[in-house]
């Protein structure tokens, strides 16, 4: 007779709980508190964000001065130009129902304790990330810049990601299957955060090398920004696709996730720090 050897699968229940996956749940244990860290830290940067694009844009606005727009975005405000003006100003109000909505969206109290609200606010959020990507390939193609070509193929493939994320995410909710929305929801929820990575990546960029390298500040063009319309949100993304299997993984590709998420969140934080003082903060 072979000598027996104790598994989770031949113990009683509460001794396989208690042995060999007991490191399984210190893994997912780290895992999810950092993926906590991740979302607070997050959703802080992007809430900055938005408090931003409502003071700088809405109050010179308010204030009858949407010429100020221009010392952000060349040629954003246009006198006479109704139809340029009128979308940007629409793609302004869309992003920050995006950045606002999005971050709302994932407050899991929220979805537990007010459904509705968060099947409205979800409407809400996946409705102004399609128009918010659709009038920004609007203005991107309006005025292609040659020398930026590659960053506006990059920037308009997120928003073709924008775009089907939006419908798969609507049609598993409608379809109530939850798990399938969830994962949709949160591909969509970092598409549309593509921007904001871009802004706190470009700015820890500029910190770390002391100010602007691979790429000429004067035309906004060069390697790093075309390799950054691209990363702004693949390489998000693709952290999610890990972090999603890894979930389901073993206590070692738990901890290897929790410390590559870590990592991830120091530099985003650092992004948002940088962000934050050179962006955003000196125009609220
Ligand atoms: C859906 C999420 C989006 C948000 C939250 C967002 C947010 C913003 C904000 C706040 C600005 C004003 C510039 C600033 O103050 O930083 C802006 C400008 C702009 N956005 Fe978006 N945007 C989004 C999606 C897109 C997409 C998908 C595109 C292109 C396909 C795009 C193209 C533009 C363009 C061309 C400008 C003018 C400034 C520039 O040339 O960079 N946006 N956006």
């Amino acid at each position: 007779m072979p000598p027996s050897v104790a598994t989770a699968d031949t113990l009683e229940p509460a001794e396989a709980v208690a042995m060999p996956q007991a490191p399984a749940r210190a893994g997912g244990r780290a895992l999810r508190g950092v993926a906590a860290t991740w979302w607070v830290v997050a959703v802080a940067g992007q809430l900055l964000f938005a408090f931003y694009i409502v003071t700088f844009y809405a109050r010179s606005a308010l204030a009858g001065r949407p010429e100020a727009w221009n010392a952000v975005v060349k040629g954003a405000y246009a006198p006479g130009d109704t139809v340029g003006n009128l979308v940007f100003a629409s793609h302004l109000v869309f992003a920050l129902a995006v950045v606002a909505g999005g971050a709302l969206q994932l407050v899991p109290r929220i979805r537990s304790r007010w459904p509705a609200v968060h099947r409205w606010n979800g409407r809400v959020f996946a409705t102004a990330g399609v128009i918010a990507a659709l009038g920004g390939l609007f203005m991107v193609w309006s005025h292609p810049k040659p020398e930026q070509f590659v960053q506006h193929l990059g920037i308009s493939l997120d928003a073709v990601l924008i775009l089907v994320f939006a419908f798969l995410a609507v049609r598993a909710a409608r379809a109530r299957r939850y798990d399938v929305h969830r994962r949709w929801a949160l591909r969509l929820f970092l598409a549309v955060g593509g921007v904001w990575f871009f802004r706190i990546g470009l700015m820890a960029w500029i910190v770390a090398n002391q100010g602007p390298a691979g790429f000429d500040p004067k035309t906004f063009s060069g390697p790093f920004l075309s390799f950054l319309a691209f990363a702004q949100y693949l390489v998000p993304l693709a952290l999610l696709e890990l972090y999603l299997r890894a979930q389901r993984g073993s206590a070692r590709v738990q901890l290897a996730m929790a410390f590559g998420l870590g990592a991830a969140t120091l530099v985003m934080a650092g992004g948002i720090a940088a962000a934050g003082a050179i962006l955003w903060l000196p125009r609220i």
